[in-house]
């Protein structure tokens, strides 16, 4: 049943991609109806917190909680958040740090807390098989074994990570070194130093937040999207920057929406890391596709003094070339239903007003850090993950479509069974594992408890995807390689996860289990 579709005579379903999906292959620098407005909103800068520290031992005590958000003037948006009402605190540590994190649950619902890009053992992991129940606590620790990066922590609870993050489940988590200091980039928290999750969220007039009931097949299919961009949790901010060098730990903390960043004048900026930390050499661009869960890191040069804007550019077109795809019978039907010819919209993301900005004293050097090179060492095993939309079946796709089961996606023609576990590395071990899209939807394929490097990808390796990645986005149609060590952590009861880090195709079964032994 493989099926050649020839996109260029398919135009509703391709403006339907450049509407949604947006993934940048040929950058276009047009943009002006959307950045001239003003923004004023404050920026908010994540409350930082360092734990308690006991020489190497840092203790952080973390409560899950609810609370209320003003993110719509004189409206109470019902959030979640961690030590706050949205949103997780930044967290921060060090390179041979002991962490202990305990985790306190004060929601009514069943959660966990997992170290994305963490590289730990599987127990402390908090994915699906580290619960928290409501009023109960859960504690993780290990010691910070990897280089200075920008990860970041949520929940992972089993058919509802979609909704926990959308709800406020996400933070921030910095690691440092001595290496990356004696770099001198901007390094300053909140002064020339920011994290900056985006988000999108779709608002009802209420103020609350509106998330995707069982019967939304779009939203379930598609990921849920919204028309409201957050940074930190504030929409249309504006930072006031004290230095003319401003570093962005730009984190993709969206559910589902693939962002195509570039400022409204274009300027160029340097990527330094990306995922797992430092690149080798920083990278000059305009702009840089971030999809959910990606981290990049950028330094922008503002000693002009002028007010731009961060932008989504949406008409950067996406599709590349897909020759041929195996699409399922469900996901064929609801490619068309869902086609829709609007124009690509653009969207602001947050603005810096560089007026007062004071000389930064640093540059951004060009070599930033020298990476252990695995090529060289033998190829323990191969394997390939093929991501699909379903499972072919039509009986099956139109069953799960009426009763809203959640079996729509796989890996391997399997839905995530939280009692199966797929595959088993051995600890120590280097691995090349092949990820093959085989639908009309582009897939961020992320891997637990790893930080890996893309290999053999088809649209060609640049910028941030240099550097280490625990997440790679995989184009419709498209087949990339990864290379990694597993670290040696051994655990044959205990899982790690690998997915789509679209979260609605996470809770739906795009995810497998492996255990490292
Ligand atoms: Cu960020 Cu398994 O997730
Ligand atoms: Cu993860
Ligand atoms: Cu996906």
């Amino acid at each position: 049943k493989s099926n050649k579709f020839n996109y260029t005579n398919m135009t509703s379903r391709r403006q339907f991609f450049k509407y949604l999906l947006a993934i940048a292959i040929v950058p276009i620098p047009v943009l002006s109806a959307v950045s001239k407005k003003i923004f004023s909103n404050k920026f908010s800068v994540p409350r930082l917190e360092l734990g308690e520290r006991k020489g190497k031992d840092v203790y952080f005590n973390l409560n899950i909680q609810k609370g209320l958000s003003q993110i719509l003037p004189g409206k109470a948006t019902p959030t979640w958040g961690i030590n706050q009402p949205f949103l997780g605190t930044t967290l921060r540590a060090k390179k041979g740090d002991s962490v202990h994190i305990n985790v306190s649950n004060s929601l009514s619902r069943t959660t966990t807390l997992h170290w994305h890009g963490v590289k730990l053992p599987a127990k402390a992991d908090g994915g699906p098989h580290q619960p928290i129940h409501p009023g109960k606590t859960w504690l993780s620790e290990y010691e910070i074994n990897q280089p200075a990066a920008s990860l970041w922590y949520h929940a992972h609870q089993m058919h509802e990570t979609g909704e926990q993050v959308y709800n406020g489940l996400a933070g921030m988590f910095i690691v440092d070194d001595d290496e990356s200091k004696l770099l001198g980039l901007p390094s300053e928290y909140g002064i020339d130093d920011f994290p900056v999750i985006i988000q999108d969220k779709e608002i009802n007039k209420d103020g609350s937040f509106e998330y995707i009931g069982r019967f939304d097949v779009e939203a379930g299919m598609m990921g849920k999207m919204g028309e409201t961009i957050l940074v930190n949790g504030v929409t249309n901010s504006l930072l006031s920057a004290q230095k003319s060098l401003i570093r962005l730990r730009i984190l993709n903390g969206s559910n589902a929406r693939i962002y195509n960043l570039q400022f409204d004048d274009n300027r160029s900026f340097k990527i330094i890391a990306s995922d797992g930390g430092l690149l080798e050499e920083s990278v000059s661009v305009n702009n840089i596709t971030i999809a959910p869960a990606e981290r990049i890191e950028i330094v922008v040069d503002v000693s002009d003094g002028a007010r731009i804007t961060l932008i989504h550019n949406a008409q950067m077109d996406g599709m590349g070339n897909m020759e041929s795809s195996e699409m399922g019978f469900f996901e064929t039907i609801a490619m068309s239903i869902f086609a829709d010819d609007s124009p690509p919209k653009n969207y602001n993301i947050f603005q810096i007003d560089a007026s007062k900005a004071l000389p930064s004293s640093t540059t951004v050097p060009i070599k930033l850090s020298t990476h252990q090179d695995i090529s060289q060492e033998p190829i323990a095993e191969r394997r390939t993950m093929l991501l699909k939309m379903e499972d072919g079946s039509p009986f099956t796709t139109m069953t799960v479509a009426i009763l809203g089961s959640k079996d729509l996606m796989t890996i391997n023609g399997k839905s995530m069974d939280i009692n199966r576990i797929d595959e088993v590395v051995k600890a120590g071990t280097v691995e090349v594992w092949k990820i093959v899209n085989a639908s009309m939807m582009a897939h961020p394929f992320h891997i637990h408890n790893v930080q890996f490097k893309v290999l053999n990808k088809m649209h060609g390796i640049k910028g941030h995807e240099l550097g280490y990645k625990d997440v790679v986005l995989v184009q419709p149609g498209e087949t990339l390689e990864v290379v990694m060590k597993f670290p040696d952590f051994r655990d044959d009861k205990t899982p790690y996860m690998y997915h789509c880090h679209i979260l609605e195709h996470e809770d739906r079964g795009m995810m497998g289990q492996f255990v490292v032994v």
